[in-house]
């Protein structure tokens, strides 16, 4: 954990080709119950020509939201309400990780507003005792699909009372629009108050804001008003300004030549130096989905409509270079394999003037004749070729990735079963960086030596966001097979942040103990799994208007 924490005392009121796995699918039950998505074209749906101003009133689409919302919004029916009736017998670890769940709320006078990153009981309590924006998004969904909408609306209009504090490093002003990376609820017996302490960089290891909280902040407004339909929420000016300012960050027009984010290292989940500064998969798999939630949420009022114009110019221009740039599967590997250097025109087909020679060995054994992902980082003589999880899965989600690629990302996980999967859901990025390497990229962190951490450690919380990608691609099997690998020692293990080892065979060496989000993740994987209908909070479906730009390669399979 690389947060640290500063007070705030500020008083807030409340509002090879060859796949080597042995596991026979077939034997697994293939369609997902219940999985209609296809058939119901949700206000998410809106695809961008659609989006251009004047086309239709937010207020239809509210009606329409709400319609839909009857369709897909998961009953109330759970065993861990006490309310509530039992439908299915559970298994005992999900019944164990409900229980945890609960004890992990925070509550901020007298409202759960978060839960908090780990009930860890170790002295090294650094600040795992804060409630973070990124870990309370899989909280949030299980909550969501429990029928428990309210921590998650008093979550949202917490952390942006949040935003709109004035944050600063040194003399130093953040823009407006940041939202933190994590906050935390001060009890003051003696006076009997509660006050909120908040951390937007200005605290953490490497004093790094965190680009993602601002995006999983959308995305998650989007999630509560699709599993709710209360609109009104998303409609409350406080809500549109918070979208905008967020927006406003990315969408400045500056030096940059590309449509992609520029990001400092350390600004999202991995946020300790792990070489993921410039363009990551990560921020930009998550700017793109939290673009595409923005058009759903933003009312189309004269200042709602110059943003909307500008949110589709830039996912014409994002999509076309993500999908055209970052995307390797073996026939782009062969083609940048080959590639001739030092290409001045317009005309260059290296545009990035990537250096053959700069090609890591270990890609061209990695890469299955079907199958492809992907890559991590694209920039001038850059490519990093590793593996990203989080991205990868986003991309599918969002429909960044083409159906075709999202097939693909897919078939490389059955493909890399053990290298990705192995004994422990999933790896953060795949491979390691080690010796030389690692020195020069980590600055020698020794928290993130090969296959740890964050450097090719398995994050159990990576489960959620890989059955929800595995369900939209129609392959529920493959979730399920990982959630049974997990069921086996997640709770026995004490529910750790992460595991180490080339194969996540060992519980993390500094990882802690009882992480919500390792228990949130495991439980919104089962509950998707369950009702597949929930996966409509979380994703996306493809928008026609954004055509796929880039040619199929011949070695997918269709
Ligand atoms: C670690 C993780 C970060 C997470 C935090 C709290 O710093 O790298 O992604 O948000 O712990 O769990």
């Amino acid at each position: 954990m690389s947060m640290g924490s500063k007070e705030l005392t500020q008083n807030d009121s409340m509002e090879n080709g060859n796949c080597d796995i042995n596991f026979d699918f077939s034997k697994l039950p293939d369609k997902p119950r219940n999985l209609n998505m296809e058939r119901h074209r949700s206000l998410d749906e809106r695809s961008l020509v659609e989006a251009s101003p004047g086309y239709t009133s937010w207020a239809e689409n509210g009606q329409r939201l709400m319609d839909l919302e009857s369709v897909f919004s998961p009953s109330i029916r759970s065993p861990f309400s006490s309310s509530q009736a039992q439908y299915y017998e559970p298994h005992p670890v999900f019944v164990e990780a409900w229980e945890s769940l609960r004890k992990t709320m925070v509550y901020f006078r007298g409202q759960p507003v978060g839960t908090i990153a780990a009930l860890d009981n170790s002295d090294e309590k650094q600040n795992y005792d804060q409630v973070f924006v990124r870990d309370f998004v899989p909280s949030a969904l299980a909550f969501l699909m429990n029928g428990e909408p309210e921590i998650v609306k008093n979550f949202l209009l917490k952390t942006l009372r949040l935003q709109s504090w004035e944050k600063k490093i040194d003399r130093f002003q953040l823009g407006e629009g940041v939202m933190p990376a994590s906050f935390k609820v001060l009890q003051d017996p003696v006076r009997n108050t509660e006050t909120i302490m908040a951390d937007f960089g200005e605290s953490a290891i490497g004093r790094v804001a965190p680009v993602d909280s601002g995006f999983w902040w959308i995305i998650l407004l989007r999630a509560y008003t699709k599993s709710t339909g209360d609109t009104l929420l998303a409609e409350r000016p406080e809500c549109q300004n918070g979208i905008r300012l967020i927006l406003a960050l990315c969408l400045s027009e500056g030096f940059n030549t590309f449509p992609t984010l520029l990001c400092a290292d350390g600004c999202s989940m991995i946020d300790r130096r792990m070489g993921v500064y410039g363009y990551p998969i990560e921020i930009q798999a998550l700017f793109f989905m939290a673009l595409r939630c923005a058009l759903v949420l933003l009312k189309q009022d004269d200042q709602g409509k110059e943003l909307v114009d500008r949110i589709v110019k830039r996912l014409h221009a994002l999509s076309f270079h993500m999908r055209s740039y970052f995307w390797l599967d073996m026939k782009q590997l062969n083609d940048i394999y080959r590639y001739k250097t030092e290409e001045y025109s317009h005309t260059a087909v290296n545009k990035f003037n990537v250096i053959p020679d700069s090609l890591p060995e270990w890609v061209f054994d990695f890469m299955p004749t079907n199958g492809g992902y992907f890559l991590g980082n694209v920039g001038p003589s850059n490519m990093d070729f590793r593996w990203f999880c989080l991205g990868n899965c986003i991309a599918i989600l969002s429909s960044l990735a083409t159906p075709e690629q999202a097939s693909a990302i897919m078939d490389l996980i059955e493909c890399r079963w053990e290298e990705l999967v192995g004994d422990m859901p999933v790896k953060v990025c795949y491979p390691a960086i080690e010796g030389h390497d690692w020195r020069i990229i980590t600055g020698c962190d020794p928290k993130n030596t090969r296959w740890s951490y964050h450097n090719g450690g398995s994050w159990p919380v990576l489960l959620w966001l890989l059955t929800a990608a595995c369900i939209k691609v129609g392959r529920p099997q493959i979730a399920r097979r990982a959630i049974e690998v997990a069921e086996l020692r997640l709770a026995k293990d004490g529910w750790p942040e992460y595991y180490d080892g080339k194969s996540g065979r060992y519980v993390g060496k500094q990882a802690r103990k009882n992480q919500t989000w390792s228990i949130a993740g495991y439980l919104v994987a089962k509950m998707m799994l369950e009702d597949p209908s929930h996966l409509g909070m979380i994703s996306l479906e493809e928008d026609k208007q954004m055509k796929p730009m880039i040619k199929r390669s011949s070695s997918w399979t269709f």
